[in-house]
């Protein structure tokens, strides 16, 4: 169902592997034509985009009357496919690069990131302090997008491990709604901390893909893994349809980089909001020198 192989990486300073054609015209077509079908959504976010959660009734339903959403979800959520990305970027990135300080004990088909309202109290209580011993599983939406769509440059949320992104329909370059990748300036002084919601000022820009039917992208959701999407204009253009996931752990994720420890801590806040919205920096773990 994908052609796995064909990823490549692209320079950039954190680990991303990308593809065009991963997913044959046909497939992405049936896929659009199931998403198109159905009559609920989930949840509105960021200003238009309708997404089908794993984990919701609404899910479930999706996927038994979907044939070829099955089998890809089927293909996703599986260990064997997970270790199958984890080794490709193991090749791909061998020295100095970014990895979990703790290795998943197991994979679980069952979980889902809990999509729950919490201030962040609440956030912390439900994290606990113990972040040892992880367990993996795959979270996963089915999305579609209209005008108006937009994401500002940020990291994904802390229990992430891997991110990606299937598109589902070419969109023209004048309309927008491209996945833009983010450099923190180099400044040593901030390599101290990694934020999640960073400033423009902060950011240089790296590079921006348009979506086209067929192409993935992968990347290891690491502290300064910053990306965003341009604001999508649906003038002249089909809807922007387009799978999105994550291979997670159930607690947070302490990253490593060569012997450079970040954890993170979740911004206060007595709003309540949904879990993966939570603001959070990595910082540098204390007697740890960034230089
Ligand atoms: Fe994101």
């Amino acid at each position: 169902m994908l052609k796995i192989n064909k990823l490549k990486k692209i320079k950039s300073n954190f680990p991303i592997i990308v593809g065009e054609k991963i997913i044959s015209k046909k497939i992405c077509n049936y896929l659009i034509d199931e998403i198109s079908k159905s009559k609920n959504f989930d949840d509105m976010i960021m200003g238009g985009r309708s997404r089908i959660n794993k984990g919701s009734k609404n899910f479930n339903k999706y996927i038994s009357s979907s044939k070829i959403s099955k089998k890809l979800f089927a293909t996703f959520n599986t260990e064997s496919f997970y270790k199958k990305i984890d080794n490709k970027f193991k090749t791909e990135f061998k020295a100095n690069t970014w990895e979990s300080l703790f290795k998943p004990k197991k994979f679980n088909q069952k979980k889902y990131t809990l999509k729950r309202k919490v201030n962040s109290k609440e956030l912390k209580r439900l994290l606990g302090k113990n972040y040892k011993n992880p367990n993996l599983n795959l979270d996963i939406d089915f999305s579609v997008s209209k005008g108006g769509y937009r994401l500002r440059p940020h990291r994904d949320d802390i229990n992430r491990i891997y991110n990606f992104l299937i598109y589902l329909t070419d969109i023209p370059k004048k309309n927008g709604g491209s996945l833009t990748l983010y450099k923190k300036k180099a400044n040593k002084n901030l390599r101290k901390s990694f934020r999640r919601f960073p400033k423009n000022n902060e950011l240089d820009k790296l590079m921006e893909f348009t979506p086209k039917q067929g192409s993935v992208i992968f990347f290891k959701s690491t502290p300064n893994s910053y990306h965003g999407v341009t604001r999508f204009k649906e003038k002249n253009c089909p809807k922007r349809f387009f799978i999105y996931g994550s291979y997670a752990f159930d607690k947070p994720v302490i990253w490593k980089y060569k012997n450079f420890e970040y954890h993170p801590y979740i911004v206060a806040t007595k709003k309540r909001m949904l879990t993966s919205f939570h603001d959070s920096n990595y910082l540098l773990k204390s007697g740890n020198h960034a230089n």
